[in-house]
């Protein structure tokens, strides 16, 4: 059995949700291993319509272990959120979800110290899902975080004395109210610690555990390879390693347990937040393609920033991640478009670029060279199969294929599980164990 990393391309939001999904049933584990409810995946099939945000996408997949792993940050009570919401439409987690303790949590502290910061930057600010992400993680980092593990220790008033002291200290300079006392939120740990604790684990343990019983791991990534504080637009980037390497960290498991990486690549770019963009648009063009595309954010309900498909980042994406085969979205929203522009290269100071760097990560001085499709104007939406796709649909998935050298595995042409192309591709069939995704009749 094969251990597979889903990864977004692009700046998240590529459809990671609907791909896990439609490949869960073929793993025994759906794990993420880093962020937050920053993360807001979608899942559709029949009328059903999920968003999960902290709970692995494989919930919905009956029978399918789920793990939030060391490498996330989260907040309680946007876990039982979703937990019950996900209940109260008849899907139950009992006995298959399970949560690291060495995971670190989110305190209202953070949410507050993330809004504070967002507005100091003014102009210059990051645009973040306001959800306390970045200071969680950097609380971490600067090893005064608290884990879930340390909600039951005896040591909890102690480290909230610390760690809130230096949020009062920071929101007070920055002119707001500080947190409230260790006192009180040290009550609303112990809350949350005995609601949680049925669900606590050593995951590392648990997970290399499964992997010498010979079960597979699916690792579900969450937001996208130009959103990794490494590899990503710096600073427009979230807090966490999004990119395939952070699985093995995010999770304990060794990096020589992963056996290969699915992209997930939406037909087109979008973006949600500040940063640079080389292949934004504006104007009717895209107002099209976020009606079309639905592009609001999942978590936020802010409009995404549109633009076109960028080969120079989508290489890079390859490249970093070491994609094995694509599953490309959202190919149905460029269905009516009379030309399809692809940016192929950067052109700065007369040199094509074809490889993405730090150079460009101003976003100035470099203009996107574009080709143009021919669009085919036709309807793609609940097409099942690769040969019934118009002959221009079928040029541009080829190009895609050629230009970035890695296998197109699945097309999907339209929100819901049963509107996906499934190729029967010998990658495929190896990423997922020998079989391949089923896709439910509509
Ligand atoms: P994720 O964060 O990568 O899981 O992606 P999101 O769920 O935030 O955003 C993807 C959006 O596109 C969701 O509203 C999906 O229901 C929708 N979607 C996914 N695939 C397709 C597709 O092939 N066509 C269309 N029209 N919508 C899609
Ligand atoms: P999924 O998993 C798209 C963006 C925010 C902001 C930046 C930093 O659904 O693809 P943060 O709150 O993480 O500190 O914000 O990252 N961002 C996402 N954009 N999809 C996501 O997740 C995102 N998660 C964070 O908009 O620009
Ligand atoms: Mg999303």
């Amino acid at each position: 059995m094969a251990n597979v990393v889903i990864i977004g391309m692009q700046w998240g939001d590529e459809g990671k949700g609907k791909v896990v999904d439609l490949v869960g049933p073929a793993f025994d584990v759906v794990a993420r291993y880093q962020g937050g409810h920053n993360a807001g995946h979608t899942v559709r099939f029949g009328d059903e319509h999920f968003s999960l945000h902290l709970i692995p996408s494989g919930i919905l997949r009956p029978g399918v272990q789920c793990v939030l792993g060391n490498g996330m940050v989260i907040d309680p009570d946007a876990f039982f959120r979703e937990l019950r919401q996900l209940e109260s439409s008849g899907v139950s987690a009992e006995g298959r979800l399970l949560i690291s303790n060495r995971a670190h949590v989110v305190l209202p502290s953070a949410v507050a110290l993330d809004q504070a910061r967002e507005s100091a930057r003014g102009d210059a600010k990051i645009g973040t899902t306001s959800r306390g992400i970045g200071p969680t993680y950097e609380a971490k980092v600067s090893r005064v975080g608290l884990r879930i593990y340390d909600l039951g220790a005896p040591h909890l008033e102690e480290r909230l004395r610390f760690l809130l002291g230096r949020a009062d200290a920071e929101l007070r300079s920055l002119g707001h109210e500080g947190p409230e006392g260790p006192n009180r939120v040290a009550d609303l740990c112990r809350s949350w610690w005995q609601e949680l604790r049925p669900y606590v684990q050593d995951t590392e343990l648990r997970l290399n555990q499964w992997l010498d019983e010979g079960k597979s791991v699916l690792f579900e990534g969450a937001q996208g390879t130009l959103l990794d504080v490494d590899h990503g637009t710096y600073p427009y980037v979230t807090s966490s390693n999004s990119t395939a390497g952070g699985a093995a960290i995010g999770s304990g498991v060794p990096p020589t347990a992963l056996d290969g990486a699915m992209g997930v690549l939406k037909a087109y770019t979008t973006r949600v937040g500040s940063g640079p963009f080389a292949t934004e648009i504006s104007g009717e063009t895209e107002a099209f393609l976020r009606e079309r595309g639905n592009e609001f954010g999942t978590t936020t309900g802010r409009p995404r920033r549109c633009g076109w498909l960028d080969l120079v980042a989508c290489r890079y994406a390859r490249r970093v991640n070491g994609i094995d085969a694509i599953a490309l979205t959202k190919l149905d929203v460029l269905d009516q478009l009379p030309e399809i522009p692809v940016c192929v290269g950067y052109r700065l100071r007369g040199t094509l670029y074809r490889e993405y760097g730090t150079v460009f990560e101003a976003g100035e001085g470099f203009q996107p060279e574009y080709r143009i499709f021919k669009g085919w104007q036709q309807d793609t939406s609940g097409i099942l199969t690769y040969e019934d796709l118009p002959a221009p649909a079928r040029d541009y998935i080829d190009f895609l294929e050629q230009e970035l050298s890695t296998p197109i595995a699945m097309v999907s042409t339209g929100p819901r599980r049963e509107e996906t192309i499934v190729r029967d591709l010998p990658i495929l069939r190896e990423l997922m164990g020998g079989q391949l995704p089923t896709v439910p009749a509509a």
